[in-house]
């Protein structure tokens, strides 16, 4: 369990007890991608891997330590400028820099360790799952009573304002949201969370393609860009008003790349909704036809896949016990995400293995998961 690795390697490093211990879980989003950053419509599920922190109050100085990089660093909080030195001590960096500017929460010194079992850069939100692990261990620390909501907008602020990634709030809202046996469908516009049970047949399996993401960033960012720019052709605030009429109405007035970019957003929007019935009813046949569909219009329309991530979900269709799968998360590398029919999951991943090597020459690797509760913080006994 990462709460009690995170526990017993606070104990050894820092002596004595962690007051508060927050343990938030990673996402798969199964249908419903790129559209959060313009108002649309996810449906992400929580998973039973994620992120711990366990922290106490410290005098003078932040010390962090990860279990997994298995680097110690000492930090000025809230920092005035942006923090550099470790890839991930950006993230808490940026919650405490949050906490303190949006929420005006005093900032006091900490002593922590993180402990983690998500894979990073596999596209399952390891850096949402830590920003919104800190948000809610300060908060208990400070008795302060924030909603997963709450907790959700500090780490999206912490990445779009701190770290620098002009992110969507999907990723942070799913773990702070999540909820044991249920994918949930959300509306971004109104931030309202209908959970749907995932029939119990059902196993999450998380299809690594063990090809970090590249350019993730920039790429990011700039077709949140030519959204902004396909809205603004239709005279609209965002994509999330527009129907297919509404676009193709006005098809000459587009370049050819925002059109291409509206045309996922409008139709990705209406499968993510298809897709609540599909999964509610059980309706295998549905569920593969519509995350199908999200693939291949985010690798023609959206062009964010990757001949990895195309090889991938070509694996996956064909393979013994697959109901759906299609890739999940940012693109440009990462994981596809595949509803695997319980009995049939070794099967399933032997096959696609097999598959895969063959098409790309790269051994993958496989998580099976289920859908977990949202973040949770306590004080350890
Ligand atoms: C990343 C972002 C999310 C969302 C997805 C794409 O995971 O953090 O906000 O935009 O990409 O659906």
């Amino acid at each position: 369990m990462i709460e009690s690795l995170a526990a017993e390697e606070f104990e050894r490093r820092f002596g004595g007890k962690p007051e508060v211990i927050a343990v938030a879980p990673g996402r798969a989003n199964l249908i419903g991608e790129h559209t959060d950053y313009n108002d649309g419509y996810v449906f992400p599920v929580a998973i039973d891997r994620g992120v711990a922190v366990a922290i106490r109050l410290a005098d003078k100085k932040t010390n962090l330590f990860s279990l997994q990089a298995g680097e110690a660093d000492e930090m000025e909080l809230p920092p005035d400028r942006k923090y550099k030195h470790l890839d991930w001590g950006v993230y808490p960096a940026g919650v405490a820099w949050t906490l303190a500017k949006r929420w005006g929460v005093e900032y006091f010194n900490i002593d922590g360790v993180v402990c983690s079992d998500l894979p990073i850069g596999s596209g399952l939100s390891s850096s949402a799952a830590l920003e919104v692990a800190f948000a809610a261990a300060w908060a208990k620390l400070y008795k302060v009573e924030l909603e997963p909501v709450d907790l959700a907008e500090i780490g999206q602020m912490a990445e779009n304002q701190y770290v620098g990634v002009n992110c969507g709030i999907m990723d942070q809202l799913a773990s702070a949201s999540g909820k044991a046996d249920s994918a949930m469908f959300i509306d971004i516009r109104s931030l309202e969370v209908r959970y749907v049970t995932m029939p119990s047949h059902f196993r999450i399996v998380i299809c690594d393609t063990m090809v970090p993401r590249r350019l993730k960033n920039s790429a990011y960012n700039k077709r949140r860009q030519e959204c902004e720019s396909a809205a603004q052709t239709l005279g609209m605030t965002t994509l999330r008003d527009a129907t297919l009429d509404d676009l193709l109405a006005k098809q000459d007035s587009f370049e050819p790349i925002p059109f291409k970019r509206a045309m996922h957003v409008v139709t990705e929007n209406n499968r993510c909704q298809s897709f609540f019935w599909a999964l509610a009813d059980g309706n295998e046949l549905r569920i593969g036809m519509l995350m199908r569909a999200s693939h291949e219009s985010l690798k023609e329309d959206f062009e964010v896949t990757s001949k990895e991530l195309d090889a991938m979900a070509e694996s996956c269709w064909t393979a013994p016990g697959c109901i759906g799968a299609r890739m999940t998360g940012a693109g440009f590398g990462g994981s596809c995400v595949a509803l695997v029919r319980k009995d049939s999951v070794d099967l399933f991943t032997r096959s696609v293995s097999n598959r895969y090597q063959a098409k790309t020459g790269i051994e993958p690797t496989f998580l099976i998961c289920k859908p977990a509760d949202g973040v949770r913080a306590f004080r350890p006994t």
